[in-house]
């Protein structure tokens, strides 16, 4: 390779601290506006530069890919760990291969997972809402009464990185029992004594939370559905903060008008930012604008993971988070 920087395609601002270190080693151009481009925009952004830095906000397809492929594009570095936005077959046939930014964004996810989890039970929300709007009539035994999270169980679907995070603040901070499905068997987590359930149906039915910590895939698609919902027992919360796909939005809104279960807590939807306004109007839920990776810690650590992706590309080593 020679001297010259090569040049990089961020489709989103990022923290200072990220954009000055992309800088230091690439020539980067940054999408200023800071609004969602437009398909043809993305297409000329792949074409034009030597490497690709979308974000989850960002839907990649085939065109894009074709795009990049015909012009310069050689990498695609993820800025965010899940890549359910990008073609990926589309560039594993154009050989162009992909990384992601896994590992720096598991506590922030695991806190706000924790956070979303407390201000269900707790109504804090409720509660917010209620005195800035002036209506607070002062203290009472009655008043917003809601549940411990302190000893209850906790059934995790995706027991990776965050799912394991979750689990340990879980455990070790609020003596809650864990179990868990994954499709494989999982290491690292006898000290949590979690139990391993054959079906997220399984975990539902013994589960008074029920998170959801999966890669959106096909084969998670809605993993959490009709069923599953129907094993869970009316005061349970479902949390998600993995992507809107993994939870069947219909089926959710229903149980929760329907009253089997007790709430839900969402920082994902499906199509979002637009959100089913159903879900808006769903009784007990708390909504967060997927803020999951949203601390200055990790969204500064994930545009340092894109630069040492690209780093060991420039340099022609082995790519340090490759996905495909
Ligand atoms: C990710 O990294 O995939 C997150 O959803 C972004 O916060």
């Amino acid at each position: 390779m020679s001297d010259k920087k090569l040049k990089i395609f961020v489709t989103r601002r990022w923290p200072e601290a990220a954009e000055d270190a992309l800088r230091t080693h690439f020539e980067p151009t940054f999408n200023m506006s800071d609004v969602p481009l437009d398909k043809a925009a993305l297409m000329d952004g792949f074409a034009s530069h030597d490497i690709a830095a979308p974000t989850v906000s960002d839907k990649i397809d085939a065109d894009i890919i074709a795009a990049g492929a015909k012009g310069n594009c050689q990498l695609i570095a993820n800025y965010g760990v899940g890549v359910n936005h990008i073609d990926l077959a589309a560039a594993a046939a154009e050989a162009i291969p992909v990384t992601n930014t896994p590992g720096v964004l598991t506590d922030a996810t695991a806190d706000l997972t924790l956070t979303l989890m407390l201000v269900l039970c707790r109504r804090a929300g409720e509660g917010e809402r209620e005195l800035r709007a002036g209506e607070w009539s002062g203290w009472r035994p009655t008043h917003l009464v809601g549940r411990a999270m302190t000893g209850k169980r906790l059934g995790i679907i995706g027991m990776g990185r965050i799912g394991k995070a979750v689990a340990r603040r879980a455990h070790f901070g609020f003596g809650m029992d864990i179990c868990f499905y994954n499709r494989s068997p999982v290491g690292d987590v006898d000290d949590l004594k979690a139990v391993r359930m054959a079906s997220v149906a399984e975990v539902c039915a013994v589960s008074d939370f029920v998170s959801l910590h999966c890669a959106a895939s096909p084969d998670t698609y809605q993993i959490l559905g009709t069923d599953a919902l129907a094993a869970l027992h009316d005061g349970a919360y479902v949390i998600n903060t993995a992507r809107g796909d993994v939870v069947d939005e219909a089926a959710l809104v229903a149980a929760l008008n329907a009253g089997t279960i007790g709430g839900a807590g969402l920082d994902v939807y499906q199509g979002e930012p637009d959100i089913n306004p159903a879900i808006l109007a769903a009784r007990n839920t708390v909504l967060l604008p997927h803020l999951g990776s949203a601390t200055v810690e990790s969204r500064t650590a994930m545009g340092l993971k894109v630069v040492e992706n690209a780093n060991a590309f420039a340099a022609g080593q082995d790519l340090i988070d490759p996905v495909i």
